[in-house]
């Protein structure tokens, strides 16, 4: 994957500052206001009744906090979170011992929950449905089906892509949440916030720069944060004013809309490779050199959602504000063909 600064995949160095970052509980946690008051409800809820909290789907682009959300969760509801990846779970056997290991009403998250194999995926369905595994022992007409009742546990699944996720699994989720790029205000907070914990000086201005140019995204906004500190502390007095922000910014080449060298290239091969799409994701990916599904989970969401880039079942299409921010005619609509 690009090592691009404003990434909304985690990088190794955000893992540590990320873990002192994090909100702990709904309180601390900026935005998504939606979510958070249906999950207040949800949690009081289950506490009151002392069960376990159902199943909770969390879906949307990388970098807005599903991860950090499923810790919030546990940490509400007063339980541990034993965390997993979908492809990281090899066999079967992997995640039936992890839900064997869970105690009353603790909490399993799987992020990339997509990702799992089929064939593992199905030891899920007794077990979020009836809280047991179905164990097949023996093979051919001796095989027979054991049954392990399980603790009463909440799985949390993570994924960018709800779509990718089969029906049945889907189904089997009682609670279920998109999370949306944020509204400026709370990104400018959650700057507020971290540069508060980690100490940095940072004018309010310089702050809401920050936050404008971080696509919505909290882990984006952190990072920034971070790189104009070194800034900062390098080529000023280590305080942030908007001077020092921008112009550390400017070296970054992150700009004015917080796209980076990857999304002018990405904006700028349709329009020149591809005549302004439809160009199929297959070979934008191949023209670019990016995996696609980089391109569908990371690139294009904030493309879209900041209108630059239309997905059409032909396609993906560079739209007419495309072409201005680069300073060209945008083509007469009746030319292409959408
Ligand atoms: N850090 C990352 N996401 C956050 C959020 N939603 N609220 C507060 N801090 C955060």
């Amino acid at each position: 994957m690009t090592d691009r600064v404003i990434a909304a995949a985690g990088a190794e160095d955000d893992a540590q500052y990320d873990a002192g970052l994090r909100p702990r509980t709904l309180n601390e946690y900026i935005g998504q206001d939606r979510v958070r008051d249906n999950l207040t409800v949800s949690i009081a809820a289950a506490r009151g009744r002392g069960e376990a909290l159902d199943h909770v789907l969390v879906y949307g682009p990388p970098g807005l906090g599903k991860t950090t959300l499923a810790y919030v969760i546990g940490n509400e509801m007063g339980v541990p979170v034993r965390a997993t990846a979908g492809p990281v779970i090899e066999k079967a056997g992997d995640l039936a011992a992890m839900l064997t290991n869970l105690q009353q009403h603790e909490v399993l998250f799987i992020d990339e929950i997509h990702r799992m194999a089929p064939a593992i995926e199905e030891i899920l369905y007794p077990a979020m449905e009836d809280y047991e595994l179905d164990i097949v022992i023996g093979q051919g007409p001796s095989a027979r089906s054991v049954k392990v009742p399980l603790q009463k546990f909440t799985l949390i699944g993570a994924t960018t892509r709800a779509g990718l996720l089969s029906a049945p699994l889907r189904a089997r989720f009682g609670i279920v949440h998109r999370l949306d790029f944020y509204e400026e205000r709370d990104i400018h907070e959650i700057v507020r916030r971290s540069a508060r914990i980690l100490d940095i000086p940072v004018d309010e201005d310089a702050g809401r720069e920050i936050a404008r140019r971080s696509r919505g995204t909290p882990r984006i906004a952190n990072r920034l944060l971070r790189r104009v500190r070194d800034y900062a502390q390098v080529r000023a007095d280590g305080r942030v004013t908007l001077d020092v922000a921008n112009a550390a910014l400017k070296l970054l080449e992150v700009d004015d809309h917080g796209f980076d060298e990857v999304d002018r290239k990405l904006l700028r091969t349709i329009i020149d490779k591809f005549s302004g799409g439809p160009v199929g994701v297959n070979s934008l990916a191949a023209a670019i050199h990016e995996e696609k599904d980089a391109i569908e989970d990371m690139y294009e969401p904030f493309l879209i959602q900041a209108g630059f880039l239309d997905r059409t079942p032909r396609g993906r299409v560079a739209t007419a504000r495309a072409y201005e921010y680069f300073g060209l005619q945008p083509p007469e609509k009746d030319s292409r063909l959408w």
